[in-house]
């Protein structure tokens, strides 16, 4: 077991048997902890019947769930009465473990994943293809002869945060192991210590709150002191870098904004980190995890990644990525079948006369709601054989791709939908999933194409705790590189 999964173990078990035994005593939903795939998956045929809403109860905080029936209703809502935001804040108590409260509060940078990120994506992908080429040397090893055991969550997360900070920071700082160490021990820290102070009563969060701070902050403090030399003159040119886009999108405050200030930019930078590392880390385990345990899929998609190999070479276009249907699929269906957020669409009901609902019922203020996701993935009415993993169910007509790599049309596995949840769907709907989507399917190529994986015999099952799944940390690959 590695430090970080020690460190949250123990976190974890600390601060849930002081709520167990001394400040919760009488609240019984500890079942939730282990049973979160059933309640999901229970709820949601319930409601395929009844079209009801229900309530979710949880050791990190209740819910109410809506039908799949009111999920377009729930898109449509404007922010200032069911707020993303303010549930997003809620569930990772971003105000305490993001240690300055406006970087969540007003998230400048968002625009700038919209806008800057996507726009460049062909612009970057050489430079994620390449990084992700040597990140793999490094860690998985050059060696032809002999077979290496690797952790695949820990080699994996090395991966995505040096290839993500190759784009966010550049190519000095994205090599640079101390940074990338502490950035993902930062991640790892608040999502840890966000979670684990709704096991406290809210009275007891802020103080509570000082506490979890302090790992966030040590983590933060060591990320900074390679940051803010970067931000130092404000003056960086490199037009495909976010930490450019960001000094650019600056000049709009006045002199005296924090906005302006290296401190801030580099908190901006570290919220990228928290956005895309640990999420794409898992996205690609889970993928990994489901390919290399269906042996016939892994010949199909390495054919695909040799023959995009041979035709582009080291180029990396829209096109190119667009003729990797097949991967594009396999992608989406693991998705589908683990998506990150089994309770999906998470929404605060903001107004204080409440918020009333399609059928008509008031929902108080401060009330959570959201949809199944895990139940509305896994509905056999939309999706046959939910729970296997059929890698091209969402491969499209050859016609369609032919046509899709002449235009620019983005994967199709970034795509939302009222049947396909795992990046949300509105306005809310993850901003950095096209760069993740290349991301993902360049790490493939290159595992694909450079690597001999063992197959698995059975896929490791992923743990779930409470309404959250992810592949098992422990999980490992046996490799070895290709002559
Ligand atoms: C496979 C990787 C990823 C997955 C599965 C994922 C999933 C999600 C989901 C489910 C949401 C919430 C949507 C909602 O509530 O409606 C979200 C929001 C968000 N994601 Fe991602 N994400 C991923 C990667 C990234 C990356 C790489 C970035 C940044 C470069 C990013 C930036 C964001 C931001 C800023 C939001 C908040 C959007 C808002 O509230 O308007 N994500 N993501």
């Amino acid at each position: 077991m590695n430090h970080q999964t020690v460190e949250a173990v123990l976190l974890f078990l600390c601060a849930l048997s002081i709520w167990a035994w001394l400040i919760k005593p009488a609240i019984p939903p500890l079942q939730s902890l282990t049973r979160g795939r059933e309640i999901l998956h229970r709820i949601y045929r319930k409601q395929l019947r009844d079209n009801q809403v229900y309530v979710l109860r949880g050791v990190f905080g209740n819910s109410i769930v809506l039908p799949p029936s009111m999920l377009q209703w729930l898109t449509l809502q404007p922010e200032s009465h069911l707020s993303a935001k303010a549930a997003q804040m809620d569930a990772l108590n971003i105000p305490i473990t993001f240690l300055r409260p406006e970087i969540g509060l007003d998230p400048v940078h968002e625009p700038l994943i919209r806008r800057n990120l996507t726009a460049n994506l062909d612009s970057i992908a050489g430079d994620v293809w390449e990084e992700v080429g040597l990140a793999l040397e490094d860690l998985w090893g050059q060696a032809t002869d002999s077979w290496r055991e690797v952790n695949l969550d820990d080699t994996v997360r090395r991966v995505v945060a040096r290839a993500a900070n190759r784009v966010f920071v550049g190519d000095t700082l994205c090599r640079d192991n101390d940074y990338i160490e502490s950035s993902i021990r930062f991640v790892t820290r608040v999502s840890i210590c966000g979670l684990l102070i709704n096991l406290f009563p809210n009275w007891l969060k802020r103080p509570m709150g000082f506490v979890f701070k302090t790992p966030v902050q040590m983590a933060y403090s060591r990320c900074a002191k390679h940051l803010l030399p970067v931000f130092s003159d404000l003056t960086l040119t490199d037009p495909h870098l976010f930490t450019s886009w960001l000094v650019s999108n600056s000049v709009q405050y006045p002199r005296s904004s924090p906005e302006r200030t290296p401190d801030f930019l580099s908190r901006r930078i570290m919220a990228l980190n928290f956005a895309a590392i640990h999420t794409s880390t898992l996205t690609a385990c889970n993928l990994l995890l489901d390919i290399f345990s269906h042996p016939p899929t892994v010949s199909l998609l390495r054919d695909e990644s040799l023959a995009s190999s041979a035709r582009w070479g080291k180029t990396w276009k829209r096109a190119r990525f667009n003729q990797m249907s097949r991967l594009d699929s396999a992608l989406r269906e693991s998705l589908r079948l683990w998506g990150l957020v089994p309770k999906a669409m998470s929404r605060k009901v903001m107004q204080p006369d409440g918020a009333i609902l399609p059928d008509g019922q008031r929902l108080p203020q401060g009330t959570t709601v959201c949809i199944s996701g895990w139940g509305l993935h896994h509905d056999e009415g939309i999706f046959p054989q939910p729970f296997e993993f059929v890698h091209d169910r969402f491969m499209r007509a050859e016609e369609e791709v032919k046509e899709q790599a002449e235009g620019v049309k983005k994967s199709a596995a970034a795509e939302t939908n009222e049947h396909f949840v795992a990046w949300g769907i509105g306005k809310h709907a993850c901003p950095g999933r096209f760069f993740a989507v290349d991301l993902i399917k360049i790490i493939l190529a290159h595992v694909l194409v450079d690597y001999e994986v063992k197959f698995l015999g059975e896929r490791p099952g992923n743990i779930w705790i409470e309404y959250n799944v992810l592949p098992p940390p422990s999980a490992t690959l046996s490799i070895r590189r290709r002559v």
